[in-house]
């Protein structure tokens, strides 16, 4: 049996779309916090059990008599490290046989203040003595195309990545490498970095928003305090607000680029393209 965590969440989904194109239904477990809100995922025909990353005895349960597991990463920053573990401490106990997990590109060397997490869950993983796959996602192409609208409105994309460029890719790409690594064999203690085929900066995405939306928009950067300001005079709580601008300086530096080709090599395809990301944000 194969069991996603956190698979109410837009990867999770996705994941379980693209396992069930690779094994019956019968053999997937869609673990949950809330299965009230998982009635669409139990209309596919999977299992669904509760599973609180908060609540380490919901776990044996959660994971009884499951082979593989997908840790898809918390969202809750700050909470994930101790989260994920009370997972990997439970898979231990019910003896889950591989585990992959949703980390970070370059988790062992990048700047982000998102990595600190990801690397600390990895050595977990590592020191769990459970045979592991490192999934270390890039951004999501959803980051630069889901909330377009004040882009087009007032014709700026913000930002503080400045020329830095973001290999990107659908969460179908990543979900899809992650379907692949649950259910062929070979990936047991490889890390592969997860990059969109082609990159870009933030002012060739604007210059492809205006573009497809026949409209002007150019890229404005700024610096870390400014884009943060930015960030939270449209509602951003501070925290979230500085880890977004964290990222894009990040990215100024190179640390959400890879030439790496692990993606488009585990899904057989080359990854989605932006504009094909735009085709579908843009109506
Ligand atoms: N690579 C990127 O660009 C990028 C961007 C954003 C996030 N991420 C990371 O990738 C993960 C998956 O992305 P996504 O787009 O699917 O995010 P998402 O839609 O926010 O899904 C997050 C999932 O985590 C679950 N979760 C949160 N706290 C939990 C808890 N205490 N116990 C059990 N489940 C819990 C959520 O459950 P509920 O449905 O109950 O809320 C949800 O299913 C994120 O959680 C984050 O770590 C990556």
């Amino acid at each position: 049996m194969i069991a996603v965590t956190g698979a109410s969440g837009k990867l999770g989904h996705w994941v379980i779309q693209h396992l069930l194109k690779k094994v019956p239904a019968s053999q997937i477990v869609a673990i949950v916090r809330n299965p009230a809100k998982a009635e669409d995922l139990k209309k596919l025909g999977v299992s669904v059990r509760k599973g609180d990353y908060d609540q380490a005895d919901s776990w044996s349960q959660a994971l009884e008599g499951i082979s593989r597991l997908l840790l898809i990463s918390s969202s809750e920053v700050g909470k994930r490290h101790t989260q994920h573990e009370t997972v990997i401490q439970a898979a231990k106990k019910a003896q889950v046989r591989h585990i992959a997990y949703t980390s970070i590109l370059k988790a062992d060397v990048s700047s982000l203040i998102l990595a600190k997490e990801h690397l600390a869950t990895e050595q977990s993983l590592r020191q769990s003595g459970i045979p592991f796959t490192l999934l270390r996602n890039g951004w999501y192409l959803e980051n630069h195309t889901e909330n377009l609208a004040p882009a087009l409105e007032y014709g700026a994309i913000h930002g503080a990545a400045k020329d830095g460029k973001f290999s990107s890719a659908s969460r179908s790409d990543f979900a899809q490498a992650a379907a692949t690594v649950l259910t062929s064999e070979g990936h047991e203690n490889k890390v592969y970095e997860l990059a969109g085929d082609t990159s870009f900066t933030l002012s060739e995405l604007a210059d492809a928003v205006s573009k497809k939306a026949n409209k002007s928009v150019s890229y404005q950067d700024h610096s870390f305090e400014d884009f943060k300001k930015i960030l939270m005079q449209v509602g951003l709580p501070e925290g979230f607000a500085a880890i977004l601008a964290d990222s894009d300086v990040g990215a100024s530096k190179g640390e959400l680029h890879s030439d790496s080709k692990d993606l488009s090599k585990l899904i057989n395809r080359p990854t989605t393209p932006l504009a094909e990301a735009l085709q579908a944000a843009i109506k």
